[in-house]
């Protein structure tokens, strides 16, 4: 049994608590789903369940479990934070050799565990080169490969596309019927898969805000919107600051971009994308989708000049059709990543936003930075002289946009935008998205959201296998339901 009374936690003595008298009881053999804004708590706590953080104040306790040589698995909800081995058959065996387990028994637990979570085609690659959705799977299977008594996790369905999404589904309900006795806490952005649990906990500035059967809660629509788990549909675009509407008045340089039978192979020689052409034009949004691993944000890399394509041309024209060389127009083509905290590197969240344009030689003022911060729903007060690599996994997502939006760039590459994000966060990317988009910004989303394509893509991008890609509209697009199943449900499961 998990007990938590009046439990207070504070990252830095002097700074907000995370959690403020917090008490909960979750008992053996239950399945419990945690929801709650971005910032919220979520991912404290379950760092306080799996003892990674000691409690302020207040009481935290674990019992029934403790002869356990794992008592609590947890799932990060950055898979990166959690791999510590250089190939993928070593991650998997990593806990089994840190109870020397004998090597026969442990070859064969890892080749069953392979087995088991689909992932038998990765064994020897290097976990520092899978895809987002890749590391998730491989690290859900070196967590189970102990079957801990209780299991915590924090949005382990983030970087899934909708197979992994199922897979995911399937293997909890197998865990669950194999263990009866486990706890299961799972942290999720999602009401349609709050759904399935019989009790969720939101949490509201580390509070608890509601406990009870996700249902009635979820039926509550202006708790709802108090407590950041819908959005606004409303369709009013959203008020850019200064440094984005200078884009309006700008020559702008790239007003198109042709990829014309672009082909990658990373250096090892694995070919990633082959014979790919398409064209981006400025104003118009197009949706990148296809399965894990199907080389969408290699093509985002590409699309930014951070990586060569190995055969094919990237040409990028100006509004006379005339070419303009990449070299030349720095700053004008930008991706925020999926990982946000890959693109952060300086002291401060404020250094951050200003850092683009100052190296580009433009001028950004404190004010414009703090409309930055507005625009992505980040309390600047709050925010601005943090470390980013303090923030909650929304709360980078929202600095990384303004760090790169602080550059008024042309041309915008967002893999995953709303991955981490709450639903609150994604009406407010949609909204922006939609702004960007009559400003002449040419926007290329890349996702597995079903709802997000629907909301802001012109176009869409099938990735379907290498050297198979369909682009159509977006209305085509959804047309399939083979399309649209790969992409997770357009059910309006966030709308207010
Ligand atoms: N290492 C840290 N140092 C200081 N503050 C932190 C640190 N980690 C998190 N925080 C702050 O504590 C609060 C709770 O963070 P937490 O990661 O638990 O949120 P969360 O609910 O998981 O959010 P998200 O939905 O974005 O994942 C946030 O305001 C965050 O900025
Ligand atoms: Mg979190």
């Amino acid at each position: 049994m998990i007990r938590l009374r009046n439990v207070t936690f504070r990252y830095d003595s002097a700074g907000a608590p995370a959690l403020r008298d917090l008490s909960l009881e979750i008992r053996a053999g239950e399945s419990v789903c945690i929801m709650g804004a971005n910032g919220c708590g979520k991912s404290t706590l379950a760092r306080i369940l799996a003892g990674l953080l000691k409690v302020s104040q207040g009481e935290f306790v674990l019992t029934g479990v403790t002869d356990r040589p794992i008592p609590v698995g947890i799932l990060f909800q950055n898979p990166d934070n959690q791999m510590v081995a250089v190939t993928v058959e070593k991650e998997i065996a990593f806990a089994l050799e840190n109870l020397a387990v004998p090597f026969e028994e442990m070859d064969a637990r890892v080749g069953a565990t392979l087995k088991r979570f689909g992932i038998e085609h990765l064994r020897t690659r290097l976990t520092s080169e899978l895809s987002g959705g890749e590391k998730q799977r491989v690290a859900l299977a070196s967590v189970m490969i102990c079957k801990p008594p209780v299991l915590v996790l924090d949005e382990p369905d983030s970087f899934l596309d909708a197979r992994g999404r199922v897979a995911l589904r399937e293997e909890e309900e197998q865990i669950r019927h194999e263990n009866a006795d486990m706890i299961l806490v799972r942290i999720t952005q999602y009401p349609s898969v709050a759904k399935r649990y019989q009790r969720l906990i939101v949490l509201d500035r580390g509070r608890v805000a509601a406990d009870g059967p996700p249902q009635e809660i979820l039926a509550d629509r202006s708790f709802r919107h108090k407590t950041g788990l819908c959005y606004q549909s409303d369709g009013v675009p959203v008020e850019l600051p200064q440094p984005l509407r200078r884009l309006s008045g700008r020559n702008s340089l790239v007003h198109r971009l042709a990829a014309d039978a672009v082909s990658f192979a990373y250096a090892d020689g694995r070919t990633v994308l082959k014979n790919l052409t398409i064209t981006l034009n400025g104003g118009e949004t197009v949706g990148l989708v296809g399965a894990t691993g199907s080389g969408k944000s290699t093509f985002g890399h590409l699309l930014c000049g951070l990586l060569r394509p190995s055969g094919g041309s990237l040409d990028y024209y100006d509004a006379d059709g005339k070419e303009v060389d990449i070299a030349l127009i720095r700053g004008q083509i930008s991706g925020v990543f999926q990982q946000p905290e890959r693109q952060f590197f300086l002291p401060t969240c404020a250094e951050e936003i200003a850092f683009g344009p100052r190296n580009l030689g433009l001028s950004i003022t404190t004010e414009e930075v703090t409309a930055l911060f507005d625009l992505v729903g980040l309390d600047a007060k709050v925010f601005a002289e943090r470390d980013p690599f303090t923030l909650s996994m929304g709360e980078k997502r929202r600095l990384a946009f303004a760090a790169v939006l602080s550059m008024s760039p042309q041309f915008i590459v967002f893999d995953e935008p709303t991955c981490g994000l709450d639903p609150a966060g994604v009406g407010r990317f949609i909204k922006m998205a939609r702004t960007l988009r009559q400003l002449g910004v040419g926007l290329v989303v890349i996702s597995h959201d079903g709802t997000l394509i629907n909301a802001v893509a012109d176009k869409v991008l099938h990735f379907r296998g290498v050297g198979e890609y369909h682009h159509c509209s977006c209305r085509e697009f959804f047309e399939s339901d083979e399309n649209a199943s790969i992409l997770t449900p357009v059910d309006g499961q966030y709308a207010g």
